[in-house]
């Protein structure tokens, strides 16, 4: 068996891992969520899931949550999200776990080129500072990352992307849907000796543009 904590696993990425996750019946997932409502509980497999409620800026109630995890994916956002990444890494030491999955963003090290990564930095803002804030504390830790910075997300029914590996490797592409974010967290789930201490962008190949298509 093995054991996969989802930190903000209502998440609309999160939820769409999680079904994948369910198709493996060697995997248990822990369900950490502030609002257990937002669930389909009809569909949770009580089996395999155990919901725990709690906020990720809570070091007591992150650590009870991941005790005897394998893995940590977290799935979390809000403008304390740096708190949040400090709460995780220090529960993670304390409960030695090592494999930790971070989603982020586009744009937080400034590479996202030409006039799209212009028009990202304009519209998001402090966001970037915030959620490269956060990325410091993962990186700055001794833990196994892996942190993904997708594109502007979409809800399309596809998996269809492509990486570009490093911080400072220029990004591609201006969209990637939450479909696709999904299957990368859940191949690294399935293969964790893969990307360690990676920092990776995660795009829908030929999306190039000054803006996402929608804009
Ligand atoms: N939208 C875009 O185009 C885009 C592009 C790149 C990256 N991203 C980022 O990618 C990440 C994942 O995307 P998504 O669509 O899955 O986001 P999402 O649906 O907003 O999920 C984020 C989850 O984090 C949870 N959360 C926030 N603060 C928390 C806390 N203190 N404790 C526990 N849970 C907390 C939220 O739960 P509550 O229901 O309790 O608030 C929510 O379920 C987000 O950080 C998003 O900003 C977005």
């Amino acid at each position: 068996m093995k054991k996969i904590a989802i930190l903000g696993a209502a998440g609309q990425i999160a939820v769409l891992a999680e079904k994948m996750l369910l198709n493996d019946q060697d995997n248990e997932l822990i369900l950490f969520l502030r609002h257990p409502n937002k669930l389909d509980q009809s569909k949770i497999d009580n089996e395999r899931e155990k919901i725990v409620v709690g906020d990720a800026s809570n070091y007591d109630q992150v650590k009870n949550a991941v005790a005897g995890a394998d893995i940590v994916y977290a799935n979390l956002a809000g403008s304390n999200i740096e708190r949040q990444a400090k709460t995780v890494v220090k529960a993670m030491d304390a409960e030695k776990i090592k494999r930790l999955i971070w989603i982020s963003s586009l744009g937080i090290y400034n590479e996202v080129p030409g006039k799209f990564g212009k028009w990202n930095k304009d519209v998001l803002g402090s966001y970037l500072t915030t959620y490269r804030a956060a990325a410091d504390v993962i990186t700055a830790s001794d833990l196994d990352y892996t942190i993904i910075r997708p594109a502007w997300l979409t809800n399309k029914d596809e998996i269809d992307y492509e990486e570009t590996l490093g911080a400072n490797t220029a990004f591609k592409g201006t969209e990637v849907s939450r479909k696709s974010v999904a299957k990368h967290v859940v191949d690294l789930i399935e293969h964790p000796e893969k990307e360690i201490k990676a920092n990776v962008g995660l795009n829908k190949p030929n999306t190039d543009g000054d803006k996402p298509a929608w804009y």
